[in-house]
């Protein structure tokens, strides 16, 4: 990750986030990093959840908010309530959650073992919603907030070979909707955010699988062919995304699955 993003996020002058509490799930990973840099660099208390727990040295330590990291494992539930009631406790309450854990699975709806399509819908979409089901009420608790969901173009537009993921990502879209719906007179907004590819280890390892294994001398052939501009996504291009979407400027934004996807849709 560059210092680039921190710059970037600071100079959204995201006041709103000063001594903000954020919860990141999938905090180790491209994305969930991104966002706590970001988060930190706008000032924001961040406690970032992983079940990988060696991450921390990779952020910045001249990032003016303070971090905290919780190990643990987005489907169960037990760990999911521990880092909220965590972050809470630490931070004086909780004010956005970001869902960022998430894994990746290649193969046919027909070659698919039951084995692979459990674990993909049970940290994609079950972790999710334990995710938001224990963040509501400590939402609610510290007046409202904001959720937001890495869900993915693939939960917009169906992709042969990934169907499990296309399935759980689905599943996020819709439970966003409904989430929000149930929590819109709460000050709670509830939003997806659908990102095309985005350079991060879960697409290496997506576009070897869809590769069949043989290799990505060109990683921008085949998948890329559909876009207009010849690039993957930044992961500080999702984590300014994520930051605008908690600002006073997107209040109206709510239940909504957001493409981050150039011009492609
Ligand atoms: N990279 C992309 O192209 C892309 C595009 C659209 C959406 N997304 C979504 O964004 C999210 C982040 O993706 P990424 O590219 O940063 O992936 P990544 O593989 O870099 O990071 C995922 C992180 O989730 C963590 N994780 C996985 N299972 C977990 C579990 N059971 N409990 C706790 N943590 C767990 C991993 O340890 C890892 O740190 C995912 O939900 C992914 O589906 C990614």
């Amino acid at each position: 990750m560059s210092e680039h993003s921190s710059i970037r996020s600071a100079d959204l002058a995201a006041s709103w986030l000063s001594s903000a509490s954020v919860l990141v799930t999938g905090a180790g990973g491209g994305i969930g990093r991104a966002a706590c840099a970001a988060f930190l660099a706008c000032g924001a208390n961040v406690t970032g959840f992983d079940r990988d727990d060696s991450w921390t040295h990779r952020l910045s330590p001249e990032l003016p908010g303070t971090l905290r990291a919780v190990h643990g494992d987005v489907t169960r539930p037990a760990d999911v309530a521990a880092a909220v009631r965590d972050a809470q406790e630490a931070n004086g309450g909780l004010h956005v959650v970001i869902t960022a854990a998430g894994v990746q699975a290649v193969g046919s709806l027909e070659e698919t073992s039951e084995e692979t399509w459990r674990k993909v819908l049970d940290v994609n979409l079950t972790g999710t919603w334990l995710t938001c089901k224990y963040a509501v009420p400590a939402l609610r608790a510290s007046g409202g907030g904001t959720i937001l969901c890495l869900a993915s173009t693939t939960a917009l537009h169906p992709r042969e070979r990934l169907g499990a993921y296309c399935v759980s990502k689905a599943g996020v879209a819709m439970l966003v909707r409904v989430l929000a719906r149930e929590t819109a007179n709460e000050g709670i907004r509830v939003v997806g955010v659908c990102p095309t590819g985005v350079d991060t280890p879960l697409l290496a390892q997506m576009i070897e699988g869809l590769r069949g294994g043989q290799g990505s001398e060109d990683k921008n052939a085949g998948l890329m062919a559909s876009k207009p501009v010849q690039r993957w996504l930044t992961v500080e291009e999702v984590a300014d995304a994520l930051v605008w979407l908690t600002s006073p400027a997107a209040t109206a934004v709510t239940g909504s699955n957001i493409p981050i996807d150039f011009a492609s849709a």
